[in-house]
């Protein structure tokens, strides 16, 4: 596949097969994340790998209620969690970059994942708090997102067939909306 394809093909997955995921497939995604570019080199990203089912499972059921949603993480064979220390990241125009640090980051995992025909999906609806308790991790670090990664399962399940029938789905603007030339009105 090249990397348009790579780019055009791939779509969030919610739902896994029981294919588990090796540890060079799993070495490649960490791989292709450790390499992204960030803002002055700083790296400001940390990441959580779970590997083992049963501790899945039970970090499915404490990523907070707003995190219901996403039960379907517990079926994963791996999840990882994207953190990030922003004290190590840049700061500039009042925007905090730890957050497109992370996000390059992480995207280019799911990316080299896709590339292996492993699914993800970011995951935003967790309890940062509770997600910070579980995995012990320290008050100054950000938890950015988290995925699940593992291989497509052929029958899609309830949740995701809901999903598609809102715009939570793979729908995208036409690029009229959303790209514009030269200025950002364009005065003839
Ligand atoms: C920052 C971010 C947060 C997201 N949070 C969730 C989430 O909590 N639960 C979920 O099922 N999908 C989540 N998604 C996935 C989006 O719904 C999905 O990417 C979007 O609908 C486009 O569909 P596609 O990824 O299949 O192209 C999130 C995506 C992003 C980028």
């Amino acid at each position: 596949m090249d990397l348009s394809d790579l780019i055009l093909s791939r779509h969030s997955v919610r739902d896994f097969s029981e294919e588990a995921i090796t540890d060079e497939e799993l070495d490649i995604i960490l791989e292709a994340g450790r390499q992204a570019p960030s803002a002055q080199n700083k790296q400001c990203w940390r990441y959580i790998v779970l590997k083992d089912r049963e501790n899945i499972k039970k970090f499915a059921r404490h990523i907070g209620l707003v995190g219901t949603v996403n039960f379907f993480i517990a079926n994963a064979p791996v999840v990882i969690i994207a953190c990030a220390d922003p004290k190590k990241s840049v700061k500039m125009n009042g925007q905090e970059y730890y957050l497109v640090d992370t996000a390059i980051s992480f995207q280019q995992m799911m990316l080299a994942g896709w590339g292996m025909g492993i699914g993800s999906c970011w995951l935003a609806a967790f309890n940062e708090k509770q997600v910070r308790k579980y995995l012990g991790i320290p008050e100054n670090i950000r938890v950015v997102g988290l995925s699940p990664f593992g291989y497509p399962r052929d029958k899609k399940g309830l949740y995701s067939k809901f999903l598609k029938t809102f715009a939570g789905s793979s729908k995208r603007m036409d690029k009229g909306q959303i790209i514009k030339y030269e200025r950002w009105e364009t005065k003839l």
